[in-house]
């Protein structure tokens, strides 16, 4: 009987671009979800972008867009990516979508019925300019146990502790600035704390969770359950709840909904039957299953709150919850200024192989929480080892013989003591470890056992010298057999990494003459071979490099925290950019604007972007790095005006201290434009 599932990855939020962390869970869902389709199972793969909350907003009135442009837009830019990297949904959705709304209020009302939602006055801090409650990340101050200044509200970087935004010394609004008001107001809460029975059974119910998922369960259930906050207060952009105007659905509320969503927008669409997968009663009867594909950071909103509102409102809960590890690259965290906090779309533009990464991670991965890192001389070394130098180059070995000499006609499967000559090429134990590992998510045993397999088949091959039998006439019956069993193997391995390289399968595919490969595959023979194309060059450490610098951002020489970890409890990152919609005519002139001359203008070693200036402000000299070299000659701009920000804090970078900053022109497309005065401006004039 083929298993029908419904399988997702966490949706990613719309304020920010996908990243390599990003893609060890798209990728490891996206590997298993071809694995199971090719198996000939139903499976529907669904994602959508996290629209909703205060970052999103925030974001966009940055931008001087409404969120819905910008949501848009990021959409775009979240398709684009994921099918560079050839993530195949089946639909990736929005969770600001009709079929949203509509799941969340239904799911919404069901609780309200059962009596799971409570309503009472909580105290939070509010900004008093901005006009909003401020979320845990938004608030700053000194830590109130070691005293460290510009502590985010929720937890102290310097010293680890966590705390409640109203502990922090000092408070200030990460937004504005303002010192925040606690303020007053009414908030909806879901009673997870009743539901602590059925989350113990349900945790412990066998092969829901991982076990060390299972285990940090049981120390949340320890330190017991608390109600939970889904409401927050106008302005939000999210879905407003209804009978309570001005209250907004938390984005935690509405994200995982979204799942839903997508699914239900898919449905529409291929004829699946929604309620099948969803509705508790039948879904148990027809033995239907839903699949999460996790980050452990969000463990306690997916198998906490997630269960708990699907149970209270009579839905099926996950089959399984699969929870990684986080990346890390070169043994550390992801860093702006390492360079090493790479995007999807940089390494596509760059135009590195996105089969490489899919390879490496998946060589890398196992089914624990552990985390992964990315190493990335490893990386090079390994791709280019067993990749081309061992599956590609079997077939591009074995061809050169079968073509010249055998028009491209294959042999008959070997009979008799022929075949127990070449063992290693036909072993049969190689796809069951295979099919069971990629079942578990082991996908790093599964590809050990491919490369094993792929180094015997190179072994044979070598072991029968086929260029000396090429030169004996009389033994090329020998020679069409083992190049023959080569390219079999070279076809068997193909299956076997198809849901890891699906591009490089379709070239071997065409090359073989055999499109379409679906597991069952594995049990029939190829015919005959096409011409050899090129099927994957090799990896120089050079494009790593490039990569590596196109990603560093030297204006920003302090890496930004929680970049990629989350806390569970408080996912709501802060901009790094006071947003303000209009500012008054104070806040404008705190800003020194000043006309400069630039008396020198070098290139910097190491530096692909910056120019280091030497400027004359009117008597005073400063030294200022821009971004600016793809623009201009340095030799040019000796003698040059230019306009500065003269009272900028100097910023430490890699190259040395810059002094202030030039300002430029730039827009959506290529083409940075210095700002000039007219002539007859002189060195330290105001600009105001
Ligand atoms: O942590 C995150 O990136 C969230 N946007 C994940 C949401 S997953 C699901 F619950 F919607
Ligand atoms: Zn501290």
């Amino acid at each position: 009987m083929p298993r029908r599932i419904f399988v997702t990855s966490a949706l990613p939020y719309a304020n920010g671009a996908i990243h390599l962390g990003h893609l060890v869970e798209y990728i490891q869902t996206d590997i298993w979800v071809r694995f199971q389709k090719m198996q000939g199972h139903e499976v529907h793969y669904c994602c959508a972008d996290d629209t909703h909350g205060t970052p999103v907003m925030l974001r966009a009135e940055q931008d001087g867009v409404t969120p819905e442009n910008l949501i848009a837009r990021m959409h775009e830019e979240h398709k684009r990516d994921f099918a560079g990297f050839h993530v195949a949904f089946d639909n990736y959705h929005t969770t600001h979508s009709p079929e949203n709304r509509e799941l969340c209020y239904e799911i919404y009302r069901r609780l309200q019925q059962a009596g799971y939602i409570e309503q009472r006055a909580i105290e939070q801090y509010y900004d008093p300019v901005k006009k909003l409650f401020l979320p845990d990340r938004f608030i700053k101050g000194e830590c109130p146990k070691c005293r460290a200044k510009d502590q985010y509200g929720d937890a102290c970087e310097a010293c680890g502790s966590t705390y409640a935004p109203t502990d922090l010394v000092n408070p200030y609004s990460a937004i504005s600035g303002a010192v925040p008001v606690k303020k007053q107001s009414d908030h909806y809460f879901f009673k997870l704390s009743r539901c602590a029975e059925f989350l113990k059974r349900w945790t412990r119910s066998p092969g829901t969770l991982q076990q060390e998922a299972a285990n940090k369960l049981d120390e949340w259930f320890k330190a017991g359950l608390n109600d939970w906050d889904i409401s927050r207060d106008a302005p939000y952009f999210g879905f407003e709840i209804p009978d309570a105007p001005g209250k907004y659905f938390y984005v935690w509320l509405d994200a995982p909904i979204g799942y839903l969503a997508s699914f239900k927008n898919l449905c529409a669409r291929n004829g699946a039957s929604f309620e099948a997968y969803t509705e508790e009663v039948r879904a148990r009867d027809e033995g239907t299953e839903m699949i999460h594909f996790i980050g452990k950071d969000i463990l306690y909103f997916h198998a906490l709150f997630w269960p708990a509102m699907l149970e209270q409102a009579r839905l099926r809960k996950p089959t399984y919850i699969y929870a990684h590890g986080f990346l890390t690259v070169n043994g550390e965290k992801m860093s702006k200024s390492r360079g090493t906090f790479i995007t999807a779309g940089s390494y596509l533009k760059q135009r590195l192989n996105p089969e490489w990464l899919r390879y490496y991670y998946a060589a890398k991965l196992g089914p624990t929480m552990e985390d992964i890192d990315l190493s990335l001389e490893d990386f090079v070394a390994r791709v280019n080892s067993d990749l081309v130098g061992k599956y590609v180059n079997i077939a591009s070995r074995a061809s050169t013989f079968l073509l010249k000499h055998f028009d491209g006609k294959l042999p008959a499967a070997a009979t008799g003591s022929a075949n127990r000559e070449a063992p290693a090429v036909t072993a049969t134990g190689v796809e069951d470890e295979v099919r069971d590992a990629y079942n578990e998510r082991d996908y790093g045993r599964a590809v050990r056992a491919i490369m094993a397999y792929a180094d015997k088949v190179n072994q044979y091959f070598d072991a029968n010298r086929p260029w000396d039998l090429a030169k004996r006439t009389d033994d090329h019956a020998r020679l069409h057999r083992v190049c023959g069993e080569a390219i079999f193997a070279f076809y068997r391995m193909t299956i076997l990494l198809k849901p890891v390289l699906p591009a490089l399968a379709a070239r071997a595919e065409e090359f073989l003459g055999t499109p379409g490969l679906q597991w069952h595959d594995l049990a029939r023979r190829p015919g005959r071979i096409g011409q050899y194309q090129h099927l994957m060059t090799r990896m120089d450490a050079k494009q790593v490099q490039a990569l590596v610098e196109a990603n560093k951002e030297s204006l920003q020489p302090v890496p930004q925290p929680h970049s990629q970890q989350r806390h569970a409890e408080h996912q709501e990152h802060a901009v790094d950019t006071a947003a303000a919609a209009s500012i008054n005519i104070d806040d404008f002139n705190k800003v020194d604007l000043r006309v400069a001359r630039i008396v020198n203008a070098e290139h910097v070693e190491g530096a692909d972007k910056l120019l280091k200036l030497t400027l004359d402000l009117g008597g005073e000299t400063r030294t200022m790095f821009a971004g600016i070299k793809s623009a201009y000659d340095p030799e040019k701009l000796k003698g040059r005006l230019a306009v500065v920000v003269a009272n900028l804090a100097p910023r430490k970078m890699k190259f040395g201290v810059s002094e202030g900053m030039v300002l430029a022109a730039s827009g959506e497309g290529p083409g940075l434009y210095l700002l000039a005065p007219d002539s007859g401006a002189q060195p330290g004039m105001r600009v105001k």
